[in-house]
């Protein structure tokens, strides 16, 4: 079975999407062997690996609303990238539909479908990045009722850092209700900090006192670099300019961080 990872904050745009690819790449560069599940219906995680939409295509919709054991199985996908290592990431994608299914949460024992469809049907990965939605709703709940361990992630920025809070204490207090007792924050990353803003530095200050020994190292710069790959749907092997190498650096060392302080399954 693979180890499962929910990526969240309360709080849109602050970098979840961004932080969870990098992190998964980086992974796949180190020779695991990921799952991606896009948990958010806007379907940016699709977009970014190069993979296209296509006429009966399966995703995370699909396979919550089957319910069934091992469902997700069939809403597996190869990403578009060419790298090698690209061929140990797969994708279970996510687009507009997908919110339908939070008009089921009333359902009882419906914040367990995703759970159930990903019963062996992750046991070929080594990792399993679950990416929510910028929210703490239904769609995440399916993440958080099927993860061992939580990050959260934020920006350099006030609301930025209270939705990560927000999203500590929500996991602290709803574990237990979503049968999923033993799911930890294992870390907190902090992304797009501008070192050169004294602003972003009383941030990151005021971070790692809330923190404290969860603040994962390295915190990940503001860099168009990530951007540019976003946008254009790249891996970062493919970054260019001055910036590129810190920019794949940030990322490596993260991944480092994540095996040393992830828990173990
Ligand atoms: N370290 C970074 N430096 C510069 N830009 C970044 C960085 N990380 C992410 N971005 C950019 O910031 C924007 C928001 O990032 P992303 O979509 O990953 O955030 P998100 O939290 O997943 O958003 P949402 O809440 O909508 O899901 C994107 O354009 C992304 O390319
Ligand atoms: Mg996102």
């Amino acid at each position: 079975m693979a180890r499962r990872t929910a990526i969240l904050n309360n709080k849109g745009g602050v970098g979840k999407t961004a932080t969870g690819m990098r992190l998964a790449e980086a992974l796949a560069r180190k020779g695991r062997r990921v799952l991606y599940v896009e948990g958010d219906p806007q379907g940016n995680a699709m977009r970014r690996f190069a993979l296209r939409w296509f006429e009966g295509m399966r995703g995370t919709n699909e396979a919550v609303q089957a319910d069934q054991v091992g469902v997700v199985r069939q809403s597996i996908h190869r990403i578009g990238w060419q790298e090698d290592y690209a061929d140990r990431i797969r994708i279970v994608p996510a687009w507009l539909e997908l919110d339908d299914r939070t008009a089921e949460a009333g359902i009882p024992g419906s914040h367990l479908r995703l759970v159930k469809g990903l019963q062996g049907a992750d046991d070929d990965f080594d990792e399993t990045i679950l990416d929510c939605p910028p929210s703490l709703s239904h769609l995440t709940q399916l993440a958080l009722a099927a993860s061992h361990q939580a990050i959260v992630v934020t920006e350099a920025e006030q609301d930025s850092i209270r939705g990560a809070r927000r999203a500590m204490e929500y996991i602290a207090q709803k574990a237990y209700a979503l049968h999923n007792e033993d799911l930890k924050v294992t870390g907190a990353v902090m992304t797009r900090m501008d070192a050169t803003r004294s602003v972003d530095r009383a941030q990151l200050a005021s971070a790692r006192e809330i923190f404290g020994d969860l603040m994962w190292e390295p915190v990940i710069p503001r860099l168009n670099v990530y951007k540019e790959i976003d946008t254009n749907g790249q891996p970062i092997t493919k970054a260019t300019g001055e910036k590129a190498g810190i920019a794949r650096a940030s990322f490596e060392l993260l991944a480092d961080t994540f095996e040393k302080r992830s828990l173990t399954v």
